[in-house]
């Protein structure tokens, strides 16, 4: 059995940090009301950056991080829902701002906040037959742009960002993924594109319902795959940071340890496809997630969509 080896990861994320003390200046909401809900205190928004900039960013520092060469990646995937432009894609323009070779399989995937799951597996897959051994995988998204900022039920809960992985194929190494949708379009949907200004529409208890299902569902499934009895044989849980409720609520039905479940969404919010690749990064610089280490990841979100994966780090 072959699977993904992620070799380095990086992360970028615009200059601007909007606190809510500050967005309560704009929508009536205070700190108490968005942290006691959702365990965010701040988040990034860009200003002149776009989505590109960050993605490219993350990227380079991916790439330095696993001494990858352009002229050796064979794939460059790129999930978001918020990309510069419906055509050409984040992928392709990535490509030429990187300099990857003109055969490199280039192309955007929307799967919202599975997004990077989706295209870990998606180029893993693509890697078994790529002109060359390394792919990059990169979820950047400008949430900010997309979002009706005078709706205090959804301009709290979003961020801007990218986080980046250069991955390899690796043959004898253990992995198991799990992937879901729905085809729901009442719980979470963002208008666009056209001439009708974006804006996202969220049912945001039916969102949290759907959330703590799948996570916890999909957790299950794959420590039954690995032949894992308790989620506490495992050396880290990431899940797609968008609510602090959403996995305190996971972890205490599946009776964690104190600290197994990673949480970073008070500093960014909810970075949809980048959530989890932001979080890897953090991991790894701070020196928590170490090679060898067992680390179950979980992203959910519009489509309702929903896609995990258990590896070897
Ligand atoms: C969005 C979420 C935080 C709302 O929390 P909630 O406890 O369900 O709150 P409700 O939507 O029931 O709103 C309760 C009240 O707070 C108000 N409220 C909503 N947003 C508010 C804000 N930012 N500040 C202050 N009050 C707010 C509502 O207007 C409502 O007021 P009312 O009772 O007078 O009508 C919560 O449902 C959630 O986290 N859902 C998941 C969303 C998510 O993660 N989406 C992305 C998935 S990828």
């Amino acid at each position: 059995m072959s699977a993904p080896q992620i070799l380095a990861t990086g992360r970028c994320l615009p200059d601007r940090v909007v606190t809510n003390e500050e967005l309560s200046k704009a929508v009536d909401t205070s700190d108490e009301w968005v942290f006691s809900r959702t365990g965010i205190h701040s988040r990034h928004f860009c200003t002149t950056e776009t989505g590109l900039d960050l993605a490219v960013n993350a990227a380079r520092q991916a790439m330095d991080r696993a001494r990858v060469t352009a002229a050796e990646i064979g794939v460059c995937l790129v999930g978001t829902f918020t990309p510069d432009h419906a055509s050409p894609s984040t992928a392709c323009l990535l490509q030429r701002e990187l300099g990857l070779m003109e055969n490199t399989i280039c192309f955007d995937l929307n799967a919202a906040c599975a997004g990077f799951l989706y295209g870990l597996h998606t180029a893993h897959a693509l890697l078994a037959d790529a002109p060359r051994p390394y792919a990059l995988v990169v979820g950047a998204e400008v949430i900010s742009r997309v979002m009706d900022h005078t709706n205090r039920n959804t301009c709290v809960l979003f961020g801007d960002g990218a986080g980046a992985a250069v991955v390899s194929r690796e043959e004898g190494r253990s992995w198991h993924t799990v992937f879901g949708s729905r085809g729901d379009r009442s719980s979470i949907r963002v208008q666009g594109p056209g001439p009708v200004p974006s804006a996202i529409h969220m049912d945001g208890k039916a969102v949290f319902r759907f959330a703590v299902e799948v996570v916890e569902q999909s957790i299950r499934q794959l420590l039954e795959k690995e032949g894992l009895s308790s989620v506490n044989d495992l050396d880290l849980v990431v899940c797609h940071q968008a609510n602090a409720r959403i996995v305190d609520h996971v972890a205490k039905k599946l009776k964690a340890r104190e600290g197994l479940f990673y949480k970073n969404m008070d500093r960014y919010g909810n970075t949809s496809a980048a959530s989890i690749p932001i979080a890897l990064d953090e991991l790894v610089q701070s020196g928590v997630l170490r090679p060898g280490m067992r680390v179950l990841t979980v992203g959910f979100g519009g489509g309702l969509t929903w896609a995990g994966a258990l590896l070897e780090w």
